[in-house]
Protein backbone atom coordinates (compact mmCIF):
# COMPACT_ATOMS: atom_id res chain seq x y z
CA UNK A 1 0.00 0.00 0.00
CA UNK A 2 0.94 3.65 -1.02
CA UNK A 3 0.48 6.48 1.78
CA UNK A 4 -0.09 9.68 -0.16
CA UNK A 5 0.02 12.74 1.39
CA UNK A 6 -1.65 16.01 0.18
CA UNK A 7 -3.55 13.90 -1.94
CA UNK A 8 -6.35 16.94 -2.84
CA UNK A 9 -3.16 19.10 -4.13
CA UNK A 10 -1.24 19.56 -7.65
CA UNK A 11 1.69 17.08 -6.44
CA UNK A 12 -0.58 14.74 -4.75
CA UNK A 13 -3.32 13.82 -7.32
CA UNK A 14 -0.67 13.52 -10.34
CA UNK A 15 1.14 10.67 -7.71
CA UNK A 16 -2.29 9.24 -7.57
CA UNK A 17 -2.38 8.96 -10.96
CA UNK A 18 0.83 7.72 -12.14
CA UNK A 19 0.37 4.83 -9.36
CA UNK A 20 -2.99 4.40 -10.76
CA UNK A 21 -1.78 3.49 -14.03
CA UNK A 22 0.18 0.50 -12.63
CA UNK A 23 -2.85 -0.71 -10.50
CA UNK A 24 -1.27 0.35 -7.26
CA UNK A 25 -3.12 0.60 -4.09
CA UNK A 26 -3.12 3.76 -2.75
CA UNK A 27 -4.24 5.53 1.09
CA UNK A 28 -4.98 9.28 0.21
CA UNK A 29 -4.83 11.57 2.77
CA UNK A 30 -7.32 14.26 2.77
CA UNK A 31 -8.63 17.46 4.91
CA UNK A 32 -11.79 18.39 3.29
CA UNK A 33 -14.77 16.57 1.43
CA UNK A 34 -14.64 19.34 -1.59
CA UNK A 35 -11.10 18.75 -2.11
CA UNK A 36 -11.20 15.57 -2.76
CA UNK A 37 -14.28 14.96 -4.51
CA UNK A 38 -12.59 17.66 -6.72
CA UNK A 39 -9.37 15.32 -6.89
CA UNK A 40 -11.61 12.45 -8.02
CA UNK A 41 -13.03 14.64 -11.11
CA UNK A 42 -9.83 15.48 -12.16
CA UNK A 43 -8.74 11.91 -12.40
CA UNK A 44 -11.96 11.26 -14.41
CA UNK A 45 -10.28 13.98 -16.23
CA UNK A 46 -7.52 12.08 -17.22
CA UNK A 47 -9.37 9.17 -18.15
CA UNK A 48 -9.43 6.97 -15.13
CA UNK A 49 -12.30 5.06 -14.84
CA UNK A 50 -14.80 5.78 -11.32
CA UNK A 51 -14.74 2.04 -10.78
CA UNK A 52 -11.01 1.93 -11.09
CA UNK A 53 -10.39 5.11 -9.00
CA UNK A 54 -12.93 3.60 -6.25
CA UNK A 55 -10.99 0.05 -6.32
CA UNK A 56 -7.54 1.69 -5.91
CA UNK A 57 -7.73 4.52 -4.07
CA UNK A 58 -8.60 4.49 -0.35
CA UNK A 59 -9.33 8.02 1.55
CA UNK A 60 -9.24 8.70 5.06
CA UNK A 61 -9.01 12.36 6.60
CA UNK A 62 -6.07 13.21 8.29
CA UNK A 63 -4.90 16.88 9.12
CA UNK A 64 -0.73 17.01 9.54
CA UNK A 65 -1.31 18.35 13.04
CA UNK A 66 -3.36 14.66 13.94
CA UNK A 67 -0.89 11.84 15.20
CA UNK A 68 -3.73 9.56 15.89
CA UNK A 69 -5.10 9.94 12.63
CA UNK A 70 -2.03 9.19 11.13
CA UNK A 71 -1.25 6.63 12.82
CA UNK A 72 -3.95 4.83 12.05
CA UNK A 73 -3.76 5.98 8.61
CA UNK A 74 0.57 3.88 8.45
CA UNK A 75 -1.44 0.66 9.26
CA UNK A 76 -0.04 -1.81 6.47
CA UNK A 77 1.57 1.15 4.35
CA UNK A 78 5.04 0.20 2.63
CA UNK A 79 5.94 3.34 0.98
CA UNK A 80 5.11 7.11 1.64
CA UNK A 81 4.95 9.90 -0.56
CA UNK A 82 5.09 12.88 1.50
CA UNK A 83 3.50 15.96 -1.03
CA UNK A 84 1.45 17.69 1.73
CA UNK A 85 2.62 21.23 2.61
CA UNK A 86 1.43 24.25 2.77
CA UNK A 87 2.58 26.57 -0.40
CA UNK A 88 2.28 29.96 0.47
CA UNK A 89 4.26 33.53 0.68
CA UNK A 90 2.23 35.86 2.67
CA UNK A 91 4.23 37.18 5.57
CA UNK A 92 0.75 36.44 7.48
CA UNK A 93 1.36 32.87 6.63
CA UNK A 94 5.26 32.32 7.67
CA UNK A 95 3.78 30.68 11.03
CA UNK A 96 1.36 28.25 9.82
CA UNK A 97 4.00 27.36 6.58
CA UNK A 98 7.02 26.99 9.17
CA UNK A 99 4.68 24.71 11.23
CA UNK A 100 3.08 22.94 9.09
CA UNK A 101 6.10 21.85 6.43
CA UNK A 102 8.89 21.78 9.63
CA UNK A 103 6.55 19.57 11.98
CA UNK A 104 4.31 17.95 9.73
CA UNK A 105 7.95 16.53 8.22
CA UNK A 106 8.93 15.41 11.19
CA UNK A 107 5.78 13.66 12.43
CA UNK A 108 5.97 11.66 8.97
CA UNK A 109 9.50 10.66 9.56
CA UNK A 110 9.10 9.41 12.99
CA UNK A 111 6.32 7.24 12.04
CA UNK A 112 7.56 5.99 9.22
CA UNK A 113 10.90 5.14 11.00
CA UNK A 114 8.30 3.42 13.84
CA UNK A 115 5.97 1.56 11.08
CA UNK A 116 9.85 0.90 9.44
CA UNK A 117 8.28 1.66 6.00
CA UNK A 118 10.03 0.31 2.93
CA UNK A 119 11.10 3.75 1.26
CA UNK A 120 10.09 7.62 2.14
CA UNK A 121 9.70 10.14 -0.76
CA UNK A 122 9.98 13.66 0.31
CA UNK A 123 8.93 16.58 -1.67
CA UNK A 124 11.15 19.14 -1.33
CA UNK A 125 11.87 22.65 -3.70
CA UNK A 126 14.40 23.99 -5.53
CA UNK A 127 13.69 27.07 -2.88
CA UNK A 128 15.53 24.63 -0.38
CA UNK A 129 18.93 24.65 -2.57
CA UNK A 130 19.89 28.24 -1.03
CA UNK A 131 21.64 31.07 -3.34
CA UNK A 132 19.80 33.00 -5.70
CA UNK A 133 22.58 35.04 -7.02
CA UNK A 134 22.52 33.64 -10.38
CA UNK A 135 24.85 30.83 -11.75
CA UNK A 136 23.82 27.02 -12.34
CA UNK A 137 22.72 25.30 -9.12
CA UNK A 138 22.76 21.87 -8.55
CA UNK A 139 21.70 19.28 -5.54
CA UNK A 140 25.23 19.81 -4.25
CA UNK A 141 24.50 23.68 -3.31
CA UNK A 142 24.34 24.86 -0.29
CA UNK A 143 21.93 26.68 1.83
CA UNK A 144 22.81 30.21 2.61
CA UNK A 145 21.26 31.18 6.13
CA UNK A 146 22.56 34.72 5.31
CA UNK A 147 20.57 35.08 1.68
CA UNK A 148 17.23 36.84 2.01
CA UNK A 149 15.13 34.00 2.22
CA UNK A 150 11.26 33.43 2.67
CA UNK A 151 9.71 31.64 5.75
CA UNK A 152 8.74 28.94 3.27
CA UNK A 153 12.05 28.82 1.79
CA UNK A 154 13.29 27.63 5.35
CA UNK A 155 10.44 25.41 5.22
CA UNK A 156 11.40 23.25 3.03
CA UNK A 157 14.90 23.49 4.11
CA UNK A 158 14.10 22.33 7.69
CA UNK A 159 12.09 20.00 6.90
CA UNK A 160 14.94 18.21 4.36
CA UNK A 161 16.83 17.94 7.62
CA UNK A 162 13.89 16.25 9.09
CA UNK A 163 13.94 13.72 6.36
CA UNK A 164 18.36 13.26 6.87
CA UNK A 165 18.06 12.83 10.10
CA UNK A 166 15.30 10.01 9.97
CA UNK A 167 17.80 8.83 7.05
CA UNK A 168 20.37 8.58 9.76
CA UNK A 169 18.13 6.72 11.95
CA UNK A 170 17.54 4.11 9.31
CA UNK A 171 15.06 5.33 6.94
CA UNK A 172 15.41 4.68 3.26
CA UNK A 173 14.40 7.88 1.48
CA UNK A 174 14.78 10.19 -1.73
CA UNK A 175 14.26 14.04 -1.76
CA UNK A 176 12.76 15.64 -5.05
CA UNK A 177 13.42 19.52 -5.53
CA UNK A 178 10.80 21.00 -8.21
CA UNK A 179 11.32 24.11 -9.99
CA UNK A 180 8.30 26.28 -10.15
CA UNK A 181 5.36 23.39 -11.18
CA UNK A 182 3.16 24.03 -13.98
CA UNK A 183 -0.16 22.24 -13.99
CA UNK A 184 -3.66 22.19 -15.96
CA UNK A 185 -5.74 22.31 -12.96
CA UNK A 186 -6.28 23.41 -9.25
CA UNK A 187 -5.56 27.29 -10.38
CA UNK A 188 -6.51 28.98 -7.62
CA UNK A 189 -3.69 27.59 -5.30
CA UNK A 190 0.01 27.34 -5.24
CA UNK A 191 1.56 27.32 -8.63
CA UNK A 192 -1.68 26.94 -10.06
CA UNK A 193 -1.88 30.52 -10.01
CA UNK A 194 0.42 31.24 -12.92
CA UNK A 195 -2.07 29.72 -15.56
CA UNK A 196 -4.61 31.42 -13.92
CA UNK A 197 -2.63 34.65 -14.48
CA UNK A 198 -1.80 33.54 -17.65
CA UNK A 199 -5.62 33.29 -18.56
CA UNK A 200 -6.56 36.86 -17.28
CA UNK A 201 -3.28 38.97 -19.51
CA UNK A 202 -1.14 40.31 -17.05
CA UNK A 203 0.26 43.30 -18.30
CA UNK A 204 2.97 43.07 -16.04
CA UNK A 205 5.65 40.71 -15.34
CA UNK A 206 8.71 39.92 -13.10
CA UNK A 207 12.10 39.88 -14.21
CA UNK A 208 12.85 36.34 -12.66
CA UNK A 209 14.64 33.55 -14.50
CA UNK A 210 13.72 30.40 -12.59
CA UNK A 211 13.02 26.28 -13.16
CA UNK A 212 10.00 24.93 -14.08
CA UNK A 213 8.63 21.79 -14.72
CA UNK A 214 5.18 20.20 -15.05
CA UNK A 215 3.20 18.22 -12.00
CA UNK A 216 3.03 15.06 -14.86
CA UNK A 217 6.87 15.11 -14.84
CA UNK A 218 7.35 15.20 -11.23
CA UNK A 219 5.06 12.64 -10.69
CA UNK A 220 6.65 10.43 -13.20
CA UNK A 221 9.92 11.33 -11.67
CA UNK A 222 9.08 9.97 -8.16
CA UNK A 223 7.35 6.84 -8.75
CA UNK A 224 10.16 6.49 -11.05
CA UNK A 225 13.15 6.95 -7.94
CA UNK A 226 10.41 4.75 -5.98
CA UNK A 227 10.42 1.96 -8.10
CA UNK A 228 14.58 1.78 -7.95
CA UNK A 229 16.98 0.64 -5.78
CA UNK A 230 18.66 4.25 -5.50
CA UNK A 231 18.52 5.52 -1.67
CA UNK A 232 19.69 8.69 0.44
CA UNK A 233 20.20 11.32 -2.66
CA UNK A 234 18.37 14.38 -3.47
CA UNK A 235 17.33 15.28 -7.09
CA UNK A 236 16.59 18.73 -8.92
CA UNK A 237 13.35 18.42 -11.41
CA UNK A 238 13.74 20.54 -13.57
CA UNK A 239 13.05 20.57 -17.36
CA UNK A 240 13.88 23.97 -18.48
CA UNK A 241 15.13 27.01 -17.14
CA UNK A 242 13.08 30.11 -18.82
CA UNK A 243 11.95 33.63 -17.44
CA UNK A 244 9.00 34.49 -15.99
CA UNK A 245 7.86 36.41 -19.39
CA UNK A 246 8.48 33.34 -21.38
CA UNK A 247 6.60 31.05 -19.61
CA UNK A 248 3.36 33.61 -19.29
CA UNK A 249 3.55 34.14 -22.77
CA UNK A 250 3.39 30.04 -23.29
CA UNK A 251 0.77 29.73 -21.34
CA UNK A 252 -1.56 32.33 -22.42
CA UNK A 253 -1.47 31.11 -26.28
CA UNK A 254 -4.63 29.03 -25.87
CA UNK A 255 -6.66 32.22 -24.69
CA UNK A 256 -5.65 34.42 -27.50
CA UNK A 257 -3.31 36.54 -25.07
CA UNK A 258 -0.23 37.74 -26.32
CA UNK A 259 1.17 37.32 -22.82
CA UNK A 260 2.56 40.33 -20.44
CA UNK A 261 4.57 43.23 -22.19
CA UNK A 262 5.80 45.24 -19.03
CA UNK A 263 8.73 44.87 -16.75
CA UNK A 264 7.48 44.93 -13.14
CA UNK A 265 9.98 47.22 -11.27
CA UNK A 266 11.89 46.66 -7.88
CA UNK A 267 10.63 50.55 -6.93
CA UNK A 268 7.39 50.14 -6.94
CA UNK A 269 7.34 46.64 -5.11
CA UNK A 270 9.58 48.31 -2.41
CA UNK A 271 6.71 51.43 -2.08
CA UNK A 272 4.17 49.04 -1.76
CA UNK A 273 6.10 46.90 0.38
CA UNK A 274 6.85 49.75 3.08
CA UNK A 275 2.93 50.80 2.15
CA UNK A 276 1.68 47.37 3.22
CA UNK A 277 4.43 47.37 6.55
CA UNK A 278 2.81 50.21 7.46
CA UNK A 279 -1.17 49.48 7.30
CA UNK A 280 -0.03 45.98 8.80
CA UNK A 281 1.04 47.97 12.06
CA UNK A 282 -2.17 49.37 12.44
CA UNK A 283 -3.40 46.05 11.42
CA UNK A 284 -5.51 47.85 8.66
CA UNK A 285 -3.74 45.09 5.47
CA UNK A 286 -2.80 41.87 5.89
CA UNK A 287 0.75 41.78 4.10
CA UNK A 288 1.35 39.56 0.81
CA UNK A 289 4.87 41.28 0.05
CA UNK A 290 7.88 39.92 1.95
CA UNK A 291 11.94 41.01 1.19
CA UNK A 292 12.26 37.09 0.49
CA UNK A 293 9.58 37.06 -2.13
CA UNK A 294 10.58 40.59 -3.88
CA UNK A 295 13.94 38.86 -4.00
CA UNK A 296 12.69 35.56 -5.80
CA UNK A 297 10.76 37.78 -8.46
CA UNK A 298 14.43 39.33 -9.20
CA UNK A 299 16.53 36.60 -9.35
CA UNK A 300 18.38 35.06 -12.18
CA UNK A 301 18.67 31.47 -11.14
CA UNK A 302 19.36 28.25 -13.29
CA UNK A 303 19.12 24.80 -11.84
CA UNK A 304 20.29 21.58 -13.37
CA UNK A 305 17.78 18.67 -13.32
CA UNK A 306 20.31 16.03 -15.46
CA UNK A 307 21.07 14.37 -12.19
CA UNK A 308 17.83 12.14 -12.05
CA UNK A 309 18.18 11.29 -15.89
CA UNK A 310 22.18 10.02 -15.30
CA UNK A 311 21.27 7.75 -12.47
CA UNK A 312 17.79 6.66 -13.08
CA UNK A 313 15.34 5.49 -15.97
CA UNK A 314 13.81 8.78 -15.76
CA UNK A 315 13.88 10.70 -18.99
CA UNK A 316 11.98 14.74 -19.01
CA UNK A 317 9.57 14.74 -21.93
CA UNK A 318 10.63 17.37 -24.71
CA UNK A 319 9.21 20.90 -23.28
CA UNK A 320 7.55 21.75 -26.21
CA UNK A 321 5.46 18.76 -25.83
CA UNK A 322 4.77 19.55 -22.08
CA UNK A 323 3.37 22.80 -22.72
CA UNK A 324 1.41 21.72 -25.42
CA UNK A 325 -0.30 19.04 -23.40
CA UNK A 326 -0.89 21.91 -21.03
CA UNK A 327 -2.14 24.49 -23.05
CA UNK A 328 -4.75 21.26 -24.67
CA UNK A 329 -6.09 21.00 -21.02
CA UNK A 330 -6.14 25.15 -20.06
CA UNK A 331 -9.57 25.12 -19.47
CA UNK A 332 -9.73 22.16 -17.37
CA UNK A 333 -8.58 24.81 -14.75
CA UNK A 334 -12.43 25.21 -14.03
CA UNK A 335 -12.94 21.87 -12.52
N1 LIG B 1 3.66 24.04 -6.72
C1 LIG B 1 4.95 24.30 -6.89
O1 LIG B 1 5.36 25.10 -7.76
C2 LIG B 1 5.96 23.57 -6.07
C3 LIG B 1 7.32 23.70 -6.43
C4 LIG B 1 8.26 22.99 -5.71
C5 LIG B 1 7.88 22.19 -4.65
N2 LIG B 1 6.56 22.10 -4.31
C6 LIG B 1 6.21 21.23 -3.18
O2 LIG B 1 5.32 20.24 -3.67
C7 LIG B 1 4.49 19.80 -2.59
C8 LIG B 1 3.05 19.87 -3.02
O3 LIG B 1 2.74 21.22 -3.35
P1 LIG B 1 1.50 21.56 -4.27
O4 LIG B 1 1.96 22.54 -5.28
O5 LIG B 1 0.86 20.30 -4.68
O6 LIG B 1 0.60 22.34 -3.23
P2 LIG B 1 -0.97 22.34 -3.08
O7 LIG B 1 -1.65 22.14 -4.39
O8 LIG B 1 -1.28 23.57 -2.29
O9 LIG B 1 -1.23 21.05 -2.19
C9 LIG B 1 -0.86 20.99 -0.86
C10 LIG B 1 -1.45 19.75 -0.26
O10 LIG B 1 -1.06 19.69 1.11
C11 LIG B 1 -2.22 19.54 1.92
N3 LIG B 1 -2.03 20.15 3.21
C12 LIG B 1 -1.70 21.43 3.51
N4 LIG B 1 -1.66 21.60 4.83
C13 LIG B 1 -1.97 20.40 5.39
C14 LIG B 1 -2.12 19.93 6.73
N5 LIG B 1 -1.94 20.74 7.78
N6 LIG B 1 -2.46 18.64 6.94
C15 LIG B 1 -2.66 17.81 5.88
N7 LIG B 1 -2.55 18.19 4.60
C16 LIG B 1 -2.20 19.47 4.36
C17 LIG B 1 -3.32 20.23 1.13
O11 LIG B 1 -4.57 19.79 1.61
P3 LIG B 1 -5.94 20.63 1.27
O12 LIG B 1 -6.29 20.30 -0.13
O13 LIG B 1 -6.91 20.12 2.27
O14 LIG B 1 -5.59 22.09 1.48
C18 LIG B 1 -2.99 19.76 -0.28
O15 LIG B 1 -3.45 18.46 -0.48
C19 LIG B 1 4.82 20.70 -1.41
O16 LIG B 1 5.72 20.04 -0.58
C20 LIG B 1 5.49 21.89 -2.05
O17 LIG B 1 6.37 22.51 -1.15
C21 LIG B 1 5.60 22.76 -5.00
Amino acid sequence: MNLITGATGIVGSHVLAELLKTNQKCLALYRKETRKQRTQNYLQLLGFSPELIEQQIHWKAADLFDPAALEQAFEGVKRVFHCAARVAFAPSEDQAVLETNIKGTALMVDLALKHKIEKFAFVSSIAALGSLDGGMLNEKSQWNPEATQTAYAWSKYLSEMEVWRGQEEGLDCVIVNPGIILTDAFWRRSSGAFTQRAKKQNSFYPPAQTGFVTATEVARAITTLMSSKIQGERFILVTVNKTYKEIFTALAAPWGHQGPRKRLQKFWLWIFYYGEYLLGIFKLKKRVLSKGLIANLFSTASYDGSKIEQMSDFRYTPWGESIQLLNSRANWGKS
